[in-house]
């Protein structure tokens, strides 16, 4: 067989490159639940000291809050490197693009402190994203209005048009950045035609095109200097001088499109490939993957949810971790930790590395239960049921352990943590990181193990984190 001498590089720019130089590698951040796990708090911390950090799919549907300086700035769309100053922000390819929404989150937060001045020279955008228009905001509603009338239930989307945008992407008549920033009259006529499509599914939807065009017009030329070739862009980022680049996930594994519990799902891979295909990263190029986990289990929105505690534990957790959602102000559901689906998304991302969030939410508790295993009749099964009517049904088994009845809001190392919440964080590495599902007699696979235990972050309450930004890498072996 003839292999291509070059396989890492791509000719592009005709550079003779040596063939051991694969190039940096960029970190990524991943949700390993149905979202808030925290992952916006591990990002800012990592981008303190990223030199681009990059966003790869989802839209503003995703959501945090960074305080600085008593500041609270929201996040929707921006890459929250945004606030570093002396960092690039990225969207790529991957990720669909409500202007209105992108302009006015820099804005209000601008206005909020120090931190977004000049912003916008700071942000680089992909002429290969997708554009989210008004009306695919509007349609995301129709369609959820017409699940309540069909089948009694919605998917609780954040309405923010992501599901509309994807499939106006895949239906191949979408618009893109490079589309609005070419030739106008054909960007119009594409856009009326995209409005016709949706208005031949939705009688009810009424758009005002000229106005809409008009609008349009202005954001183009706002964004026209952020607008680069997202793929050259990356390829000079990993291929120039050493450069620490951060892609930060958005969504999560539970709720990828291929992944995820569909059809409770967002559009998107919120998985580690999307950090690939959104953002024109050759898999080589990619290192240290990041789950991020809270030490117990919440959701928004509708959809199976095994551990899920409708009583005074679920309560507790709802209000002493402020679980309401960013984005949509909605009561996130709330449940001891399921380390089943933890577990799945490490199969599919590879973490390398999990950083466990809101430890000290844990901390007044008698008892915590976490989640092992699903039993379906009375048998475990392996797997993670792709059906969600199985997943209804599945029966939990649970692992219960003591309280520390502790507060461990302030612990920074391991060692200030007290034995029996070290003994909780161990199980759950242990249980993630030692899965039924490897072969353990490979090499490869306790390679795997040794790496991943030995990087595990812990995280308390996320304000404790603003106060003092540290990460303390505990070696746990
Ligand atoms: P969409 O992404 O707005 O279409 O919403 C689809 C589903 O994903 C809904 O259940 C949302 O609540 C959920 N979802 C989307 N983004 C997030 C997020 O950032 N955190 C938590 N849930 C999310
Ligand atoms: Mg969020």
């Amino acid at each position: 067989m003839i292999y291509h001498k070059n396989l890492n590089q791509p000719p592009a720019t005709g550079q003779k490159r040596s063939r051991n130089d694969a190039g940096n590698k960029a970190t990524v951040v991943l949700g390993a639940q149905w979202g808030d796990e925290g992952k916006g708090k591990v990002v800012d911390l990592l981008a303190t000291e990223a030199d681009l950090v990059c966003r790869c799919q989802g839209g503003n549907n995703a959501g945090h809050t960074v305080v600085v300086d008593g500041k609270e700035y929201d996040f929707h769309l921006l890459p929250s490197g945004i606030i570093n100053t002396k960092s690039t922000s990225l969207i790529g390819n991957g990720v669909v693009i409500h202007l209105p929404g992108l302009f006015e989150e820099g804005d209000k937060n601008e206005k909020k402190g120090t931190c977004l001045k000049g912003w916008e020279k700071r942000l680089i955008v992909s002429d290969r994203a997708h554009l989210v228009f008004d009306f695919h905001q509007v349609v995301d509603g129709l369609q959820e209005t017409e699940r309540q009338a069909q089948e009694g239930k919605t998917i609780g989307t954040t309405k923010k048009g992501i599901g509309p945008a994807y499939s106006s992407k895949a239906s191949r008549t979408g618009l893109r950045v490079c589309d609005l920033l070419a030739d106008f009259k054909d960007f119009s006529t594409r856009f009326k035609n995209l409005v016709h499509q949706y208005q031949s599914m939705y009688q009810s939807l009424t758009v005002d095109v000229d106005d809409q065009l008009k609008k349009l017009k202005e954001y183009a030329e706002r964004l026209r200097p952020m607008v680069r070739d997202g793929v050259y862009y990356m390829y000079e980022a990993l291929h120039g001088p050493p450069k620490k680049i951060l892609v930060e996930g958005a969504n999560a594994a539970l709720l990828d499109i291929d992944f995820g519990t569909y059809p409770f799902v967002t559009s998107s891979n919120c998985t580690v490939g999307g950090a690939c295909t959104g953002l024109g990263i050759p898999p080589l190029n990619i290192g240290d993957v990041f789950g991020v986990s809270k030490a117990y289990t919440t959701r928004v929105g509708i959809g199976a949810f095994p551990t899920e505690q409708l009583n005074a534990v679920g309560e507790l957790l709802q209000t002493r971790g402020h679980e309401v959602g960013v984005t949509t102000g909605r009561k996130r559901r709330c449940g001891w930790l399921d380390l089943v689906i933890v577990r799945y998304a490490h199969m599919i991302n590879g973490f390398t590395a999990i950083a466990l969030t809101k430890l000290d939410i844990l901390d007044v508790l008698d008892e915590i239960k976490v989640g092992v295993a699903y039993k379906l009749n009375g048998k475990r099964i392996p797997h993670f049921p792709a059906n969600m009517d199985v997943l209804q049904k599945v029966e939990v088994e649970y692992e219960t352990f003591p309280g520390w009845k502790t507060d461990t809001s302030a612990a920074r190392k391991w060692n200030d943590l007290p034995a029996k919440a070290q003994n909780y964080i161990r199980f759950i590495e242990n249980h993630i990181g030692v899965p039924s599902m490897f072969d353990t007699k490979s090499q490869t696979s306790m390679l795997y193990l040794f790496v991943f235990l030995r990087r595990v972050v812990v995280y308390t309450s996320w304000n404790h984190i603003s106060k003092a930004p540290v990460i303390s890498d505990i070696a746990t072996s």
